[in-house]
């Protein structure tokens, strides 16, 4: 019984010296559905830019999204709720959504340009220019917006 148990903790270890390795500042493959119904009037935001009810929200209210209507079936929804709430900045380990989900505190908001840790990242770049993350951050859409990919 002492065996097994010795063994068990082994493997525990193992799994978690894994978990720590893992790189967590990449995202998982986003679903075809999400870059082509979410990609297609601005750049498929990164998940981890906003928590899980604030995706949900956006999602229920997709007949009326900022002024325009998001059209959708219901598999298509189906498949980017999961993708977006399963990666979302209070669901994972990714560096970015930490600090997003800290600077929320619990508030609740739509935009990611209203996110405080986002707002204080930059303080010199215009409310209009910032939304298209990825003119500065070529690996935004995978989730990387380290200083390093920032095109210049
Ligand atoms: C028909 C065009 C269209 C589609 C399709 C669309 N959006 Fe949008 N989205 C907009 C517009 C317009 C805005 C507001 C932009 C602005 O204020 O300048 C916006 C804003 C947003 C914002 C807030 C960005 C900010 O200012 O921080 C998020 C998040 C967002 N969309 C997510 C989504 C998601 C998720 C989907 C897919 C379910 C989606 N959008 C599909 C048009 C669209
Ligand atoms: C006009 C260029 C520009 C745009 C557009 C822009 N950023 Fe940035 N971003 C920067 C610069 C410059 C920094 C600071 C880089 C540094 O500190 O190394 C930065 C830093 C960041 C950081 C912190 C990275 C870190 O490792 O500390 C995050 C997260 C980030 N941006 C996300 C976004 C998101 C999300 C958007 C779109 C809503 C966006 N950025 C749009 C220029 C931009």
């Amino acid at each position: 019984m002492k065996h097994i148990a010795a063994l068990l903790c082994i493997a525990l270890l193992a799994i978690g010296v894994q978990s720590i390795q893992a790189d967590t500042s990449i995202l998982p493959e986003a679903p075809s559905q999400y870059k082509k119904v979410c990609g297609s009037c601005h750049m498929a935001y990164p998940p981890v830019l906003l928590p899980a009810i604030a995706w949900e929200n956006i999602l229920d209210t997709a007949e009326c999204h900022f002024g325009e209507r998001v059209t959708m079936d219901s598999f298509e929804v189906k498949k980017i709720r999961r993708y977006l709430t399963r990666n979302a900045a209070d669901k994972t380990s990714h560096k970015v959504a930490q600090n997003v989900a800290a600077s929320l505190g619990g508030v609740v908001t739509d935009r990611i340009t209203s996110v405080p840790y986002i707002q204080k990242k930059h303080a010199n770049v215009t409310s209009a220019s910032l939304k298209n993350c990825a003119s500065c951050h070529s690996g935004a859409s995978q989730g990387r917006f380290e200083g390093a990919r920032i095109r210049r």
